[in-house]
């Protein structure tokens, strides 16, 4: 996929400035979105161009989840294209981070996603599949950037496919991969994982 991500979590806290947070003020405002209108200058209309933002610090002295839809709002019109929702990891204290719960930033992505009008990303904690399945088909999200089990499995997206009951799911692979996989996916000694449960109604 060609995309740019234009990166405000740390590092890249600058970008995030454009929303004047926590971590910001007016000046520093005027200096995210010119740094936003740069990277729009330089990269071709035809693709997107997207952008990952500490959308809170769970921090009480963070910016908030509105300052946050604001600056989607400001930027939308400068062409961000996509927005990715993450944490922002500005402050040294981690405690209030709910760092176990599945999808834990998937309310802050549906909010900011309805609220600024703009196609949203979401990551953290989401390699359940039904889950990630379920986030998408209800509208909360555009897309998922699933991190830890890709690399646990690079193949995560092709597990997921199965453990939901697509009916093809090896079509997405490229050809070499495709046949040699689907090959073995039901012996635990050649392809490591044995048969997976496909007894879900298939996704339509
Ligand atoms: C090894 C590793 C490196 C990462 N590097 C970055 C990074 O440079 N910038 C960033 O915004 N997030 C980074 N992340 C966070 C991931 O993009 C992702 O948001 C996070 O792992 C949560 O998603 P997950 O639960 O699917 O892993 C990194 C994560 C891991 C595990």
């Amino acid at each position: 996929m060609d995309q740019i991500p234009a990166g405000s979590t740390r590092p890249g806290a600058e970008l995030n400035d454009a929303a004047a947070s926590v971590s910001g003020n007016a000046a520093a405002s005027t200096a995210g979105s010119e740094a936003f209108d740069a990277v729009r200058a330089v990269w071709p209309e035809r693709l997107p161009l997207t952008m990952r933002i500490g959308a809170t610090d769970f921090h009480p002295d963070s910016h908030t989840l509105d300052d946050s839809v604001a600056l989607v709002r400001t930027l939308a019109p400068h062409g961000l294209d996509l927005v990715d929702i993450s944490m922002g990891m500005n402050t040294e204290s981690g405690a209030a981070v709910p760092w176990g719960d599945r999808g834990f930033m998937v309310p802050a992505a549906a909010k900011i996603r309805a609220e600024a009008g703009v196609p949203a990303a979401v990551s953290w904690n989401l390699g359940d599949p039904a889950y990630a399945d379920e986030i998408i088909r209800d509208g909360k999200v555009d897309l998922l950037m699933v991190g830890r089990p890709t690399l646990a499995h690079p193949h995560w997206p092709l597990y997921a496919a199965m453990v939901l009951g697509e009916r093809d799911p090896f079509d997405m692979l490229p050809n070499q991969y495709r046949h040699f996989l689907n090959k073995s996916k039901d012996v635990a000694h050649i392809s490591g994982f044995g048969p997976i449960n496909r007894d879900r109604t298939p996704a339509s």
